[in-house]
């Protein structure tokens, strides 16, 4: 277990040492509310230091983690944590997405967000750009609440491919991410374009960047995305799969250009993937969400075979083969191949 700890919002025995449980989505369906299965911080024994509850009642739920980054200098201690989820929940309408989230990122952190289809992952980077608000809890981005529009987040969207004739170079569509730019690279000042021109070269797309968009290649899309939410100078990233559909080279790729963006202008990375294993060399943490609970810490702190049965409701096994990690579940009733790449099981039940 790591200084960080493991946090997680389990509504069942059985966890893994060190892991506290909190509340089901069904039972409780904001911060405080229900009868908390969990333990409050401090009083759970064989809990690691900086663990705490899903479901604590008073606080914010998780120490604050040690800035991890290699090579960084540690950070002042008044430094504003770049987000801060507070025993938060998150519903549509009756439907709890997730439940007492509790999760805090540092400045020049690479948070990745796993878990399977419809767990709530872009719904969590819905909260930090808020697109939807919480049902209960609180979260602060950037030292504030989250703000639509907030020129220091940069987004890439869940892909959408673009239409093979749509009349937008890629060049175009990074201009578009300027600050304040929605009328066409022709109108950008010399600062604008300059911005532009550094971002299509961040992501080495300049081949390309006259092209029409839909004509592109996947991962050719992808990098210009990417280079239009870096056009913004953001301080905090926001990837919704930005792997997704792309071959196993361009997916190593997109992560090392996102992850050195991190590295070199210590900005902060929320990247959703279903795969952990291309951001095991980046990912300082980790948060998994499956059927309402969820689990954060490290890598090696969550995916295990205890804490990964334990979101699951159901017997998985975490293993570890040539430096990947695969995860076998039972739950889709198919079970896993260990060579097939795509790691996480289905979830077992359905949400509230
Ligand atoms: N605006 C909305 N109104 C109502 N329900 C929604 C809304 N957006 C998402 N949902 C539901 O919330 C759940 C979580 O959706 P979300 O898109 O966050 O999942 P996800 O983990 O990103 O899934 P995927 O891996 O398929 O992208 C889903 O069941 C979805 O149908
Ligand atoms: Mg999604």
């Amino acid at each position: 277990m790591s200084e960080d700890g493991l946090t997680s919002g389990m509504d069942r025995a059985g966890a893994a040492p060190g892991v506290t449980t909190g509340d089901a989505p069904a039972a409780t369906h904001g911060a405080g509310s229900g009868a908390p299965t969990g333990t409050a911080p401090g009083t759970a024994t064989g809990t690691a230091p900086g663990v705490t509850t899903g479901a604590a009642p008073a606080g914010p739920a998780e120490a604050p983690p040690r800035f991890r980054r290699r090579g960084a200098v540690a950070p002042a201690a008044e430094e504003e944590p770049a987000m801060c989820f507070d025993r938060a929940t998150l519903a549509y309408g009756d439907r709890v997405v997730w439940s007492e989230l509790s999760l805090t990122v540092r400045p020049g952190e690479f948070l990745a967000v796993l878990g399977p289809n419809g767990s709530g992952k872009t719904s969590l980077l819905r909260a930090l750009l808020g697109l939807a608000p919480l049902a209960g809890g609180q979260l602060d981005v950037l030292g504030h609440p989250p703000r639509r529009g907030d020129p220091a987040i940069g987004y890439v969207p869940q892909h959408a491919g673009f239409d093979r004739d749509v009349p937008l170079r890629g060049r175009d569509l990074v201009g578009l991410g300027v600050d304040g730019h929605r009328w066409g690279f022709g109108r950008l000042s010399r600062d604008g374009r300059r911005r532009v021109e550094a971002a299509l070269e961040a992501v080495a797309a300049g081949p390309y960047a006259d092209a029409p968009i839909g004509r592109l290649s996947g991962g050719e899309q992808q990098r210009l995305r990417i280079a239009q939410a870096l056009v913004g100078e953001p301080a905090l990233l926001l990837c919704d799969e930005p792997l997704a559909s792309l071959d196993m080279r361009y997916q190593q790729e997109i992560t090392e250009l996102i992850g050195d963006w991190a590295r070199q202008k210590r900005g902060t990375v929320v990247f959703v993937t279903h795969d952990v294993n291309p951001v095991l060399g980046y990912a300082d943490r980790v948060v998994f969400v499956v059927n309402g609970r969820w689990a954060a810490g490290s890598t090696d702190e969550v995916l295990t075979t205890e804490t990964m049965s334990g979101l699951y409701d159901a017997p998985v096994e975490v293993l570890r083969v040539r430096g990947r990690i695969v995860v076998v579940g039972e739950g889709s009733g198919a079970g896993f191949d260990i060579d097939e790449p795509h790691h996480f099981p289905e979830p077992v039940g359905t949400h509230p």
